[in-house]
């Protein structure tokens, strides 16, 4: 409530400051009033005064002015000189728009960059840990051909076990960066990545999918990770019995939920992620890095459900599907 107060207070004064500096300009103010404009923009911008609140506000001190201005000639210049004193006053908020896609852009490129990355890592474990794999296995033939019979036994193991290793070091490389995301898409994608998830956590994990079709390649990236992350969290924090994956389309938005009956958590109020950890938070910079909206809703002991929402019109950066 007092809040609210003292924001009623500052609007005040800054309309009463607006209208004096507007008069100021309409009298032939030039330059320096221009820049008292400029001035009340910035500190419209750092009290959270909306772009609506600023029109309106110099919607009123407009009429005011015209009223209290008699010359019929003078009157007429008020509405030019008016929209040039306003034109001033919103540009910080332009510059902090352009501020904001700079960020976005940046976001963009860190992700696509991280996505290289793990690609890099994924063949990196692939294919050279396969291959020094191989080099261990052609090793212990040689050594094995001295050996009595009797601890040839003792070997054979040792050649199980490498050859589990090397199954799950390929699964584990598929998983980190599946080529089937690249190949045929999202839902594929994260069937594998759930088919092998729920055999090694021992989980049910029920998948809904009823898109059809490929959604630009940032886009089935970005929906690979969120599912990716959700599922590893409701693995390790959530201990849950089962996991619903969904996936569909709304007109031209994208939606995916992901849902789990575990443990969940306490929520931090009015923000949307916990304290601690970076997953959900990498989660929500990735969906806002192409203008999606990300929501988590979780309690104790009543599990917890990831739903995403993202865009497919007007994403330039998603566009530029290389394959498929
Ligand atoms: N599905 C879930 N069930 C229960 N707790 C969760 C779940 N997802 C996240 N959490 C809680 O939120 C925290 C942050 O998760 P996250 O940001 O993914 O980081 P991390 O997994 O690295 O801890 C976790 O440490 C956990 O306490
Ligand atoms: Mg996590």
């Amino acid at each position: 409530m007092k809040t609210a107060t003292r924001r009623k207070g500052k609007l005040e004064n800054f309309e009463e400051e607006y209208r004096s500096a507007l008069r100021e300009y309409a009298a032939g103010g030039g330059e320096v009033a221009l820049g008292h404009a400029y001035e009340l923009g910035r500190r419209a911008l750092a009290e959270q005064l909306s772009v609506v609140e600023l029109a309106s506000l110099h919607h009123h001190a407009l009429i005011d002015l015209v009223r209290a201005t008699e010359d019929k000639q003078q009157k007429e210049g008020l509405l030019g000189i008016s929209a040039e004193f306003l034109a001033e006053c919103v540009s910080p908020y332009e510059m902090a728009h352009r501020g904001f896609q700079d960020a976005v852009k940046a976001l963009r490129q860190l992700n696509e960059t991280l996505e290289e990355e793990i690609k890099r890592i994924a063949y990196a474990v692939h294919d050279e840990a396969g291959q020094l794999l191989v080099a261990v296995h052609l090793a212990l033939a040689d050594v094995a051909l001295g050996m009595p019979e009797a601890q040839q036994a003792q070997f054979t193991r040792i050649k199980e076990l490498l050859n589990e290793v090397e199954k799950h070091l390929r699964r584990y490389s598929h998983e980190l960066r599946p080529t089937i995301l690249d190949d045929l898409g999202w839902i594929p994608a994260v069937r594998f990545l759930a088919d092998g998830i729920s055999k090694r956590a021992n989980l049910p994990i029920h998948i809904d999918a009823t898109v059809s079709g490929r959604l630009p390649t940032t886009t089935e990236t970005t929906l690979y990770r969120i599912v990716q992350e959700a599922l590893t969290n409701a693995v390790k924090h959530a201990k849950a019995s089962n996991v619903w994956i969904r996936a569909w389309r709304e007109d031209f938005t994208q939606c995916c939920s992901i849902r789990d009956d575990g443990a969940g958590f306490k929520m931090r109020h009015g923000q949307g992620t916990p304290r601690k950890g970076l997953g959900l938070v990498a989660m929500r910079e990735r969906v806002s890095a192409i203008g999606g909206t990300m929501r988590i809703e979780s309690s104790p002991g009543h599990g917890t459900e990831v739903s995403v929402r993202l865009p497919l019109e007007g994403n330039d950066a998603n566009t530029n599907r290389t394959r498929g």
